[in-house]
């Protein structure tokens, strides 16, 4: 615990719909813990609940049940109740740079704001930090003149990443920082991130849909689907034994290059179905309408944490 620079425990995000008694249980009871200085990738398909983990961790939501700790402080209250210390201590980057930034202010006020706002500089000293920190994004100096409205999608990220550094934080959410991205500059903006990640030594909660983005990055790996984590195990461990069948799907549908990669794969599971609506979460296993191995106590009683091996744990009533 002591090296954990984040520890959510049974945390739970329900947004109420329409009629009265309704919920998206968008996060369902879920534990992890960060360490100092680690990459956790939190994988899941589109609707799973990882940004609503990403902001709810960040304060933008108050959690419906459940703990945030941040080094051992309780942070489970609502951001504008957070200490400011602590606030600057831990920044998001948002998936989309073209709305997280106020595309019509200077860059240099933009990343002036938030060392203004947390006194991280004497007024003599800001513009120096600010070309830092451009350059700390591989950003030329005279990039402080520019409106992000005259840059690219990749260009405009890495300012967004730039202001997240201006306050010196020690932990870092990205949620799906490249997946609004063009292709050509997702590389660029991974390798600076992952560049500054061992350089500084920061934390990344590294949220993405794309698993295969992960093999490279991530010390560990956690699955989440409908709200709930299914699988979290350490990178390597991760490809070579996944056990539970949600992970051993997503595995499979990565596009491989080679035939030896092929013989490596779990075998092609095919997908059953679409994935419920989290109003509506099956009973037992979450997982069952598309599980091709659920039976009887997979409709019947929802499956705990198992540990399989050390760090490495699964929700499913095949796997012990
Ligand atoms: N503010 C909100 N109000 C109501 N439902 C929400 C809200 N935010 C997210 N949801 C719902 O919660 C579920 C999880 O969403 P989200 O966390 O954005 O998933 P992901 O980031 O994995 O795609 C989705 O069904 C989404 O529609
Ligand atoms: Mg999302």
């Amino acid at each position: 615990m002591a090296q954990n620079i984040l520890t959510v425990r049974g945390l739970k995000k329900y947004f109420p719909v329409g009629k009265k008694g309704l919920y998206v249980r968008a996060i369902d009871g879920i534990d992890f813990e960060l360490k100092k200085g680690e990459v956790l990738g939190l994988v899941g398909e589109s609707g799973s609940g990882k940004s609503t983990t990403a902001y709810t961790v960040m304060g933008i939501h108050s959690p419906t049940a459940g703990s945030i700790y941040f080094n051992q402080r309780d942070i489970s209250m609502p951001s504008s109740k957070r200490p400011l210390e602590l606030k600057k201590d831990m920044q998001i980057v948002f998936q989309d740079p073209g709305t997280s930034l106020n595309i019509k202010r200077e860059i240099g006020k933009i990343l002036e704001l938030p060392l203004k706002v947390h006194n991280m500089a004497p007024k003599a000293q800001i513009r120096d930090r600010i070309i830092e920190l451009l350059e700390m994004v591989d950003l030329p100096a005279d990039y402080m003149y520019k409106y992000p409205s005259t840059l690219g999608g990749g260009e405009r990220q890495l300012v967004a990443i730039a202001r997240a550094l201006a306050t010196d934080p020690s932990l870092l959410v990205l949620d799906e920082p490249t997946s609004a991205l063009d292709v050509s500059v997702q590389a660029k903006i991974i390798n600076t991130l992952m560049r500054l990640q061992s350089n500084f030594g920061f934390s990344y909660l590294f949220i993405t849909h794309d698993l295969s983005l992960m093999r490279n990055i991530s010390h560990r790996i956690a699955i989440m689907y409908l709200g709930k984590i299914m699988e979290i195990a350490p990178t390597v461990e991760f490809f070579q034994s996944p056990v539970h069948p949600y992970t051993q799907m997503l595995i499979s549908s990565i596009p491989v290059v080679s035939k030896e990669e092929e013989k490596l794969k779990p075998k092609r599971i095919k997908p059953q179905g679409e994935i419920p609506s989290p109003v509506n979460i099956p009973e037992g296993c979450r997982f069952n309408t598309r599980c091709p191995h659920a039976f009887e106590d997979c409709y019947r009683d929802e499956p705990e944490m198992k540990e399989i091996s050390p760090e490495h744990f699964a929700r499913c009533h095949l796997c012990s």
